[in-house]
């Protein structure tokens, strides 16, 4: 994982530098995508892609894509008009540093060169088959995906939600993404189509039980390792697991989740050992 993370880290920079950007714009888009992030999404994208191709280096622009869109939802989640952050990554908020406009154009700025990005892999491999991995993650990323399910969450601020819309909730704006790193990773690779739909499976598994530990981490975690202020759900009176069924409750549901994700990652056969290691990895998460 730490090498990728290191990749991925190599690459992201390039973002700006390689692009004719207003200097203190692109200084503010590389400061939302630099700092203390874990790079999950991107990793899961490479690990699924190196299972049926070697060729990483080509397929990096598209794992970056998805950390920079990764990123530009966690720079608008932060603004005050949604959840209202002034730390994240182990620094303050982009809108805390370089103000609101400017944080809501970086979003803007990074969700098209995600775009650009993806389309620039046509390049390298068939462009039927980056047009299919492309579909997956707009799709995810879009209202019907990440998108929407921020707008459920925003909604749904100050209701007490039943289990399974708050299940909804977390399988859109944060399971779908996530699914679609696993999934496209898949397609860009030419996966056959039986480990797709274990990748997806697994997406979806991986995806609850990640947003269940942040919901976890909001409450018990420690913010000098989170990077985030922590006890804001709260606050916000956002609807979360814990807050629905207390701590031991919550971490059982993570618990369901992570099996059912190691269940999905053992029909990969020996090539899914990484995901269930990395399901193990989200449930014991500090960060
Ligand atoms: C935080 O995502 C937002 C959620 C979808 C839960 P991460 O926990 O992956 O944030 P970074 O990228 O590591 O900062
Ligand atoms: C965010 O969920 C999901 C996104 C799509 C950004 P949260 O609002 O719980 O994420 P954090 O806790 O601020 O990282
Ligand atoms: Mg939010
Ligand atoms: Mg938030
Ligand atoms: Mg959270």
């Amino acid at each position: 994982m730490e090498r990728i993370q290191k990749t991925v880290e190599t690459y992201l920079p390039r973002i700006v530098e390689e692009r004719s950007i207003p200097s203190r714009f692109g200084e503010a888009i590389s400061y939302a995508l630099g700092g203390k992030g874990k790079r999950i999404r991107p990793f899961l994208f490479l690990q699924a892609f190196t299972m049926y191709s070697s060729r990483e280096e080509k397929a990096l622009p598209f794992a970056c894509a998805i950390e920079a869109i990764h990123t530009y939802s966690l720079v608008h989640d932060d603004l005050p008009v949604m959840d209202d952050d002034d730390f994240r990554r182990g620094r303050l908020t982009a809108h805390r540093v370089y103000g609101e406009a400017n944080a809501l154009l970086v979003g803007d700025a990074l969700l098209t060169v995600a775009c650009e990005l993806m389309t620039s892999t046509g390049k390298d491999f068939p462009p039927r088959t980056v047009q299919k991995a492309m579909e997956v993650v707009l799709k995810a990323s879009g209202p019907e995906g990440m998108v929407g399910g921020q707008y459920l969450d925003l909604k749904g601020e100050g209701r007490k939600l039943e289990l399974f819309q708050l299940e909804e909730i977390h399988r859109s704006k944060t399971g779908a993404l996530i699914t679609a790193s696993l999934l496209s990773g898949g397609i860009l690779g030419e996966a056959p189509e039986e480990d797709l739909e274990a990748l997806r499976t697994y997406g979806e598994e991986l995806g609850l039980l990640f947003q269940i530990t942040d919901d976890l981490l909001d409450v018990v975690g420690d913010p000098e390792k989170t990077g985030k202020a922590g006890k804001k759900d709260a606050e916000l009176g956002k609807s979360t697991y814990p807050g629905l069924l207390g701590i031991k409750g919550a971490r059982e549901k993570a618990e369901e989740r992570r099996l059912f994700a190691e269940k999905a990652a053992g029909k990969l056969g020996k090539k899914g050992k990484i995901f269930i290691e990395l399901a193990n990895f989200v449930y014991y998460r500090d960060r």
